[in-house]
């Protein structure tokens, strides 16, 4: 039964999506259920889909540029959503959030020098710093009563100790599903004011947030997080458009900016592509709505999932999230082995799921489950998941 836009099944395969159609390159058999890599099996908003189908019916793909009009949507949206007050010079256009990420680390430290993240946490943060031949420092999250907590005594230690320069921040967190409180990002804003640390945030999951959460961006906590800040934004997750490279990075200092300008104009990179650019701003302009309608969608399957585990699977735990579609779900009182596990989930269960430990050591035992697709392949995904722990007895 269709309930919701959502519900409709969307075949993406044959589309060449990196989710569907790739399982031989990554080494996986055919027919897992993807619910891996963080885009969703839905289709974008009406008006996102008929700008594109006008840029594609013009058929001139020529250079573009974004006009006033992109800017005043992107200000009204972020005013909406969070109530921060934007101005229109502080944005940085750049085709993804991690090329952004790896700018700022170039821009903002020498080779050999510490940059800081909180593990487990999306892995190309440290796959970035490693790349461009910084040191990486890990403050590992504290996990108490089944919620994430930061740690700040390791926090400013390994500051001082290891002479961070930039700390990249995951707000709302992926994968614990975090939504930081103002206590908890000032706490860590403050000690890297103290000390001179960089705050790069990345706000990429920002538009999601399950009800009685409230993300805050971290530019909007005040003048001196603002000067010291560089906030990465995009439309990508938010509006299933990771594919069109679009992204919008806040930074209202204007000598950090334009440092991080340079950085930029070092890699020869100029400008967003048109479909990108277009598609960017008609979903900030319509796509409020159907936001709304998905946001109710995902805290749906969100329900499923939980009460699915407590009735079928209690041995395997929900990370409780208060953000983003990802769901950070520990399997360690399984007693496998990280290879046992994953050939359980492979081979019995037949998911493709991303391995906790990818996000950092301290997320072994653990699994990353999508669940921004349609509920049907939620319930046959846990359906599977279920047969197969029973095997196990
Ligand atoms: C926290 C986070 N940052 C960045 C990205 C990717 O951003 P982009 O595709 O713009 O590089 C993702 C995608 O999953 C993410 O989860």
């Amino acid at each position: 039964m269709i309930n919701s836009q959502f519900d409709k099944l969307v075949d993406r395969k044959g589309t060449n999506c990196l989710k569907y159609d790739f399982a031989a390159e990554f080494g996986r058999p055919e027919g897992l259920i993807p619910l891996w890599v963080a885009d969703m099996d839905f289709c974008v908003p009406e008006q996102v889909k008929k700008t594109l189908l006008r840029c594609a019916e013009h058929g001139v793909f020529g250079y573009t540029d974004a006009k006033p009009e992109y800017f005043q949507v992107l200000g009204k949206w972020f005013l909406d959503h969070f109530g921060w007050k934007t101005d229109a010079s502080w944005v940085v256009k750049s085709p993804g959030v991690v090329f952004a990420l790896a700018a700022a680390i170039r821009a903002f430290s020498k080779e050999g020098e510490s940059i800081l993240i909180q593990q487990p946490v999306y892995h190309p943060f440290a796959n970035v710093i490693k790349a461009n031949e910084r040191k990486l420092v890990v403050n590992q999250l504290v996990c108490e009563d089944g919620v994430y907590r930061m740690d700040y005594a390791d926090f400013e230690k390994k500051i001082v100790e290891e002479e961070v320069k930039v700390f990249l921040l995951c707000s709302p967190h992926n994968p614990v599903g975090r939504v930081w409180t103002r206590e908890e990002l000032q706490r860590v804003g403050d000690i890297c004011l103290k000390h001179k640390v960089l705050v790069v945030s990345d706000e990429i999951h920002c538009d999601f947030t399950y009800p009685g959460y409230q993300h805050l961006v971290y530019a909007s906590l005040g003048q001196v997080y603002a000067d010291n800040s560089i906030v990465c934004t995009a439309p990508s997750k938010t509006f299933n458009l990771a594919g069109l490279q679009a992204s919008n990075i806040w930074i209202p200092n204007p000598t950090i900016r334009e440092q991080f300008q340079k950085e930029i104009a070092k890699t020869g990179y100029s400008d967003l592509n048109t479909c990108g650019l277009a598609a960017c701003q008609a979903a900030y302009a319509y796509g409020g709505e159907w936001l709304e309608e998905l946001k109710e969608y995902l805290t749906g399957n969100l329900e499923f999932v939980r009460t699915f585990l407590k009735e079928n699977l209690p041995q395997i735990h929900l990370i409780e999230p208060q953000g983003t579609y990802l769901l950070w779900v520990d399997f360690r009182e399984l007693g496998l082995s990280a290879e046992e596990l994953n050939q359980l989930l492979v081979e019995k269960a037949h998911l493709w799921l991303n391995d906790g430990s990818m996000f950092g050591e301290c997320g072994s035992g653990f699994q990353r489950i999508n669940i921004a697709c349609q509920r049907e392949t939620l319930k046959k995904a846990f359906k599977q998941l279920a047969e197969a722990i029973d095997s196990l007895k």
